[in-house]
């Protein structure tokens, strides 16, 4: 399998652009077979969760290419709702095939979704509430045999703000028969460019990005072109890989309000920032301090930073409380870092981190995407040689990764 080997101890500096969201695309891939029209995804990033969310939907009926970084869809001709079980097993939000499918073909047979193993991750918020749209559910061992006569709108009330059952409610919703309120709906920057998205196909959507969404069924959506959002957490991944090096960066096409936590933790860290327009300005500070963390749902600070917070927490003065109210077991990276001489103590949801002067090359194992860039930040930090093992993890997320970094004056090679 893939490797990274880094020679830490360069400072990152240059400029830099965020790819469109991961988190936002994958969504929208779903979204394009509401329509047996043509949906454009502009700007998407080479990463393997697109490959696979794409192959999930060509492997419905869809036709579907690349053309440049462009995903062009046309699911005119869809032949099959069954979702592939090897792809889906790949990819957590192969589960939104579920609302997508109830929307065009009233049936869908998928398996248990895969994705990064980050803890317990139920999707009982999804079946519950495609359920009271009037989705039939039967759980066969690890399939869900999915159909329904119709879709009709539902007042659903969730037990937590879920970013996919949101996202799986907005899909079957938009082409269900009467209104849809989604009460504790996720808030994230995603959902509301999905919102967006699905609004240029012709749904009726409004209060996207509250914690109250309402969906007015239409009889049809058409096909659209889209760019969806800048990628928050790529962005965050580059900034903290120039705060622990020492470095400085331009970073462009970010969006200041949707990355702001961030920069909060990283100003209490002693780093110079500052924004302008779409562009963030990052100097690290040599006395780098430490800071606490507390993740959650949008608009607090994103779990999906808390392994990269982690590092920077590791490599800076002082003693920093990190903790995961999202994924209460999102830690594996704490034992990969502990081999690299870092000191953090695992309580519960939170990693105690007692910062160190510095890293030291190991060769280390990427468990889950972010723990996986979590290490590479950590090696480019370290004195030393570092090997970084199972990157296709990290290939789910970023683009060019190594390309990148590269370009920042990273030591960094595929082997
Ligand atoms: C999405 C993101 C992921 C991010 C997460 C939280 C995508 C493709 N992935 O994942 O990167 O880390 O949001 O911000 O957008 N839960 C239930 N029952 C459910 C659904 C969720 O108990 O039916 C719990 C989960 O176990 C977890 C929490 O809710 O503790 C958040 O999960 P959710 O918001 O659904 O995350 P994902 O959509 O899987």
């Amino acid at each position: 399998m893939d490797k990274y080997l880094i020679r830490g101890g360069k400072k990152l500096s240059g400029k830099i652009c965020a790819e469109s969201a991961k988190n936002a695309v994958l969504p929208m891939i779903a979204a394009a077979i509401l329509t047996e029209e043509e949906v454009v995804i502009k700007n998407c990033p080479d990463i393997s969760d697109v490959k696979n969310m794409a192959a999930i939907v060509a492997a419905l009926g869809a036709s579907v290419d690349f053309c440049e970084s462009d995903l062009i869809i046309n699911s005119g001709k869809l032949s099959s709702y069954s979702v592939s079980e090897s792809f889906g097993k790949e990819i957590r939000t192969s589960v939104l095939m579920l609302g997508a499918l109830l929307s065009r073909t009233k049936k869908a047979l998928i398996s248990y979704p895969g994705g990064c193993d980050i803890g317990l991750r139920p999707i009982d918020i999804h079946i519950a509430s495609l359920g009271m749209l009037g989705a039939n559910i039967d759980e066969r061992g690890d399939k869900l045999i999915c159909s329904a006569k119709k879709l009709s709108g539902a007042k659903l009330v969730f037990p937590f703000p879920s970013v996919g059952a949101t996202e799986n409610v907005m899909l079957a919703a938009s082409t269900a028969e009467g209104t849809t309120c989604i009460y504790n709906a996720a808030k994230e920057p995603e959902i509301k460019d999905l919102a967006d998205m699905l609004v240029s196909m012709g749904a009726k959507i409004s209060g996207a990005g509250s914690s109250v969404i309402e969906i007015e069924g239409v009889k049809k959506l058409h096909g659209t072109v889209y760019r969806p959002i800048p990628d928050r957490i790529e962005a965050g991944t580059f900034l903290v890989a120039a705060a622990v090096t020492g470095g400085e960066i331009e970073l462009g096409n970010v969006k200041e309000e949707n990355i702001s936590p961030l920069i909060g933790k990283l100003c209490d860290n002693s780093c110079k920032v500052t924004v302008k327009n779409d562009i963030i300005y990052l100097r690290s500070s040599r006395a780098r301090k430490a800071f606490d963390v507390i993740t959650g749902p949008y608009p607090a600070f994103p779990t999906d930073m808390q392994a990269i917070a982690t590092v920077l927490a590791a490599v800076s003065e002082g003693v920093s409380v990190i903790e995961d109210n999202v994924f209460a077991n999102r830690f594996c990276h704490a034992h990969e870092l502990a081999k690299m001489g870092a000191e953090i103590t695992l309580c519960g949801n939170k990693a105690i981190v007692r910062g160190v002067q510095g890293l030291c090359g190991a060769e280390v194992y990427a468990h889950d995407l972010r723990c996986g860039a979590a290490l590479v930040l950590a090696g480019l930090a370290a004195k030393g040689k570092t090997i970084v093992h199972d990157i296709k993890y990290i290939e789910r997320g970023y683009a060019r990764f190594e390309e990148k970094l590269r370009s920042l004056g990273a030591d960094i090679v595929k082997k």
